[in-house]
């Protein structure tokens, strides 16, 4: 990998770690699983447990949507040993509407992990956390430097963004990101890495924000290059974006006479693994459901059409899901590898967004269909 023509220099290499640790200092966001400088300062340490959990719900979903969560699962699971000896399903519902559903599933292997083979006590190295299940790169970096102040230098997308414009960094992404690690493990002061990490983070989401970046507040000012250029909010430069594929499918709700629902739990693997959801087919060839043949005969061309359709997207394609009702015939028996739920357990049972969406949109058609009359 070439080196960038604006590659750090020595002397910018000095003094930004120290402005911005000085910065965080006063403006470190108080949040829940952090160790602020000043109780670092009195001698509190963090907890491994409390930054790893942190750390996995943040990969891919924002602070103000992980906070409740975070809060919920500490109260259920206040350590790795309660964590590990909790059931599947409970980790899974307490997970459910936080999306990515195998962070949860690696959730719970690593700490069954942690607990069988470390004695539950996270190991502190970069090296050692990066061959535990879920922890890839990025986390085992974060959790090393929080957790243990390794100097390590984790990049996401806060820190990519605020190191692209401080060395102007114009490499497009994703290509961009081994140029932002390069600079990065360069910048990491030894005393301070996990603050350092955090204040850059911290910096990303309230000041060196992707549009508008509050440059006059800034400690980066004076060496940013980018600003020096004026073209701040010109970096990181985004290759294009694909458009994601679209994908349509069929969903069934079958309702019977005590108005609960049929629906299946998908494999452990994959896609929405681990959770409950309506049958549906024409989306997903591995999962399509066979309730429709599994009814009987006179029953299976039953299904009504309701108006409208549920869209949800997914990271990789956009899902169009079409919805077909009926009530089950009489005497009908939830098949093997199907259940019956009543929709006030939807809540313990905890459904995906894409599966409330359907229960929402059922919803607003039967009441819909009371009104009318129809
Ligand atoms: N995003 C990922 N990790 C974070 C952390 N520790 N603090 C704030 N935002 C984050």
């Amino acid at each position: 990998m070439p080196e960038p023509a604006n590659h750090p220099t020595s002397d910018l290499l000095k003094w930004p770690s120290t402005a911005l640790l000085r910065w965080y200092d006063v403006h470190a966001r108080d949040l829940p699983w952090r160790i602020l400088p000043k109780a670092a300062k009195a001698g509190v340490t963090p907890d491994p447990y409390r930054i790893w959990l942190s750390e996995i719900m943040l990969q891919q979903t924002n602070v103000t949507t992980v906070r409740p969560y975070y809060e919920k699962f500490l109260t259920l699971f206040p350590n790795v040993q309660a964590l590990a000896a909790a059931p599947d399903t409970q980790v899974m519902a307490a997970w459910a509407g936080l999306g990515y559903y195998s962070r949860a599933r690696n959730l719970l292997k690593c700490a069954r992990t942690l607990v069988a083979d470390y004695d539950g006590v996270f190991p502190n190295t970069e090296a050692a956390l990066l061959s535990l299940p879920g922890i890839g790169p990025y986390t085992a970096a974060a959790i090393a430097a929080i957790a243990f102040n390794r100097p390590a230098a984790p990049v996401d997308g806060n820190i990519e963004r605020v190191l692209s414009r401080l060395y102007k960094l114009q490499t497009p992404m994703p290509a961009l990101k081994a140029h932002v690690k390069q600079a990065n493990a360069k910048l990491v002061p030894k005393d301070r890495p996990g603050d350092f990490a955090q204040a850059m983070m911290d910096l990303g989401a309230t000041l060196c924000t992707p549009k508008r970046p509050n440059c006059l507040l800034c400690p980066w000012r004076e060496p940013c290059l980018a600003r020096q250029a004026g073209i701040e909010e010109t970096l990181p430069i985004r290759a294009p974006k694909k458009p994601k594929p679209a994908r349509q499918g069929v969903v069934f709700w079958l309702e019977n006479a005590k108005g609960h629902v049929l629906m299946a739990r998908r494999p452990d693997k994959g896609l929405l693994g681990g959770m409950l959801v309506f049958p549906s087919k024409g989306w997903d060839a591995p999962n399509e459901s066979r309730l429709p043949e599994l009814l009987p005969a006179d029953a299976q061309d039953q299904w009504t059409p309701l108006r409208g359709e549920v869209v949800h997207v997914f990271t990789h394609f956009k899902l169009t899901l079409s919805i077909r009702a009926q009530t089950a015939p009489k005497g009908f028996r939830a098949p093997q590898g199907f259940q019956w739920v009543a929709p006030q357990d939807f809540a313990r049972e905890a459904l995906p967004s894409v599966m409330t969406k359907i229960w929402k949109a059922v919803l607003l058609k039967s009441v819909d269909r009371k009104e009318t009359g129809k």
